[in-house]
């Protein structure tokens, strides 16, 4: 293995450079160049690249988003725009490639893969929906960026004893909600996993008023509804003042918290370590604290299965 290409695709997240800055150095430490796709598969397409060097990766470990730049490709997909990469590959004399993003980047991986590209992704976003793995790089990160902002919004939530929703990202996964929900004590999340019933939310803003409490903040997953059609209902049913907050992307930046620094540092060097060996075509992920790495075919099988034990203690503790 002498070429190992690295790139970032997708929406980008925090804990990306620490897993790039990984694969460079743990790369040129084995004396494997790293050449560094910008762009994404796009980059890939346009041979736009660049050589990493010991000091390209220098105090990048503590910055969100990613060096290299980040961009979903349709071209990548389509038989012309992967034709032109493949080519750009050999042209390089790329031998190996390290992908970090999510679901549809590791599609792109699976392409690689099946045209005798050696292929290994790391997961890389917010949203914490690839289910193979039980943590990707970034999700803690924005779960600490949100809780910020719950904080905040608590502050003036109870000032004025309203109900705030408060909308987070995640696409058509609620983990970012659910979790944010239970470690934010929030009264209440809705989530796309679970059906929710207004009357339910309504009656529980109502319960806890008459125990005087002042305030209630609800975390709304992005998949499972809209914050302010979501919030107009609550006021108009409950009569309670109701606010809503959309967080956006404040989620996917900002500095990466120790836990990502650590799976970024820890994934981008056996990203390298499996390329050496020969190893190709795996995903890599992180349970119990440990990472593993899994053959990419059956972690892309893997249905996510719903943390229904998180959901029913983040319901008891908010009563
Ligand atoms: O996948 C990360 C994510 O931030 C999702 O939570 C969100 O739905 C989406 O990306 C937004 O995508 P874009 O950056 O293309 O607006």
């Amino acid at each position: 293995m002498k070429n190992i290409g690295v790139l970032t695709s997708g929406g980008d997240a925090p804990g990306m450079n620490a897993a790039i800055r990984a694969v460079v150095r743990y790369g040129i430490y084995n004396s494997i160049n790293i050449i560094g796709i910008k762009n994404g598969y796009k980059g890939l397409i346009e041979s736009d690249t660049i050589d990493m060097s010991l000091s390209s990766v220098a105090d990048i470990i503590h910055r969100g988003g990613t060096i290299l730049g980040s961009a979903r490709s349709k071209e990548f997909q389509e038989s012309d725009g992967f034709k032109k990469a493949l080519q750009n590959i050999k042209y390089l004399g790329i031998d190996g490639m390290v992908v970090i993003g999510g679901d549809g980047t590791f599609r792109g991986a699976q392409q690689l893969c099946n045209a005798g590209i050696p292929t290994i992704g790391i997961p890389g976003t917010i949203d914490n929906d690839l289910p193979y793995t039980q943590y990707t790089l970034g999700f803690f990160t924005a779960l600490t960026t949100v809780l910020e902002s719950v904080e905040k919004i608590r502050d003036t939530s109870s000032s004025h004893g309203r109900t705030n929703v408060i909308q987070v990202m995640g696409r058509n996964c609620g983990d970012i909600a659910l979790y944010a929900g239970l470690a934010g004590g929030a009264e209440m999340v809705i989530i796309p996993e679970v059906e929710h019933n207004i009357e339910e939310i309504c009656d529980k803003i109502m319960q806890g008023r008459a125990r005087g409490k002042r305030h209630s903040i609800i975390i709304l997953a992005e998949g499972a509804g809209d914050a302010k059609e979501i919030s107009e209902i609550i006021q108009e049913k409950t009569g309670v003042g109701t606010r809503y907050s959309v967080l956006g992307y404040t989620q996917r930046g900002g500095t990466p918290s120790a836990f990502d620094r650590l799976i970024g540092s820890q994934m981008g060097a056996k990203a390298v370590e499996l390329l050496k060996e020969s190893k190709s075509n795996r995903l890599l992920g992180v349970k119990g604290n440990q990472i593993f790495d899994m053959d990419i075919e059956k972690a892309l099988e893997v249905e996510k299965k719903f943390d229904q034990t998180t959901y029913d203690l983040t319901k008891i503790l908010s009563i």
